[in-house]
């Protein structure tokens, strides 16, 4: 496996990787989730890549940019494992060349749900995944539903900007109790952990987003926002400090159950 670091020797080996190019972008700390990304970009494509970068420009509390978790060689090594081809790890000065003095918008979708908790994170987000698929030139790139509002902008943004590549939506993996799998669990302590599971059955056993909000605000979290949006009921809450979202199809949680025409006649 190639671990590359610049633009010119990224593309030197991308001349000669046989398509079709699958690509995963991460900012590192993976688990799971990411591992099941490559696996798919693996499975489906003759060549496969993932990046890890951390994107200072997507957060908006450069806390949480400080404090994010930096595990490089266990990346490279679960990166090996998924037999990657090639990781890609370039620093802030490959990529911004500018000093992010060029950046994608999107004006409508993105000042909402995430959107409105951390201004200019879509910002960065569309802006460094445009910069990676001009480098990367993938046939596909693969996104988790966790990040589903992020999924929907790239998808947008691909079709906005006619990019040449398909993009791939995988299933949020979540831990034996519910949880999604994050690199910021990794930050909670114990009992945060214990209760973190409350988050997603919360989500998914309440009527309405508003039962969804007063259960989790009930149980301790830090609720900021629950909302059925489309198909799906978003949510971010903060626990101990740690910002967790999650979404889940709306078929799944208990309103659609009790709507549905065969509710009471199976036990
Ligand atoms: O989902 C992520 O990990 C990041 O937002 C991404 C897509 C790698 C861009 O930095």
């Amino acid at each position: 496996m190639k671990v590359l670091s610049t633009v010119e020797a990224f593309r030197q080996w991308r001349a000669e990787a046989v398509d079709p190019l699958g690509f995963v972008p991460t900012m590192g700390a993976l688990h799971a989730g990411h591992r099941s990304l490559m696996e798919r970009a693996r499975a489906d494509c003759a060549s496969a890549v993932a990046s890890v970068f951390v994107n200072p420009t997507q957060f908006n509390d450069p806390e949480d940019c400080r404090s994010y978790p930096m595990t490089l060689q266990e990346d490279l090594a679960m990166a090996r494992e998924t037999g990657m081809d090639a990781v890609f790890t370039p620093s802030f000065e490959t990529l911004y060349p500018d000093r992010y003095r060029y950046r994608v918008t999107e004006n409508e979708h993105s000042s909402a749900l995430e959107g409105a908790h951390r201004p200019g994170h879509f910002d960065g987000v569309l802006t460094v995944v445009m910069k990676l698929l001009q480098i990367v030139a993938p046939h596909r790139a693969y996104f988790g539903e966790k990040d589903w509002q992020q999924l929907d902008l790239v998808r947008g943004m691909a079709d906005a900007f006619f990019l040449p590549l398909e993009v791939i939506a995988c299933p949020t993996i979540r831990e034996a109790d519910g949880l999604a799998m994050s690199s910021r669990n990794r930050r909670l302590s114990a009992a945060g952990r214990d209760l973190a599971p409350e988050f997603h059955r919360a989500l998914a056993e309440s009527s309405t987003a508003l039962e969804a909000r007063e259960r989790l605000a009930a149980a301790g979290f830090s609720v900021q926002y629950v909302e059925d949006a489309g198909s799906r009921r978003l949510a971010a809450v903060e626990l101990e400090g740690v910002r967790l979202i999650d979404n889940i199809p709306l078929a799944a949680t208990s309103a659609a159950a009790a709507s549905h025409p065969l509710k009471g006649a199976v036990s």
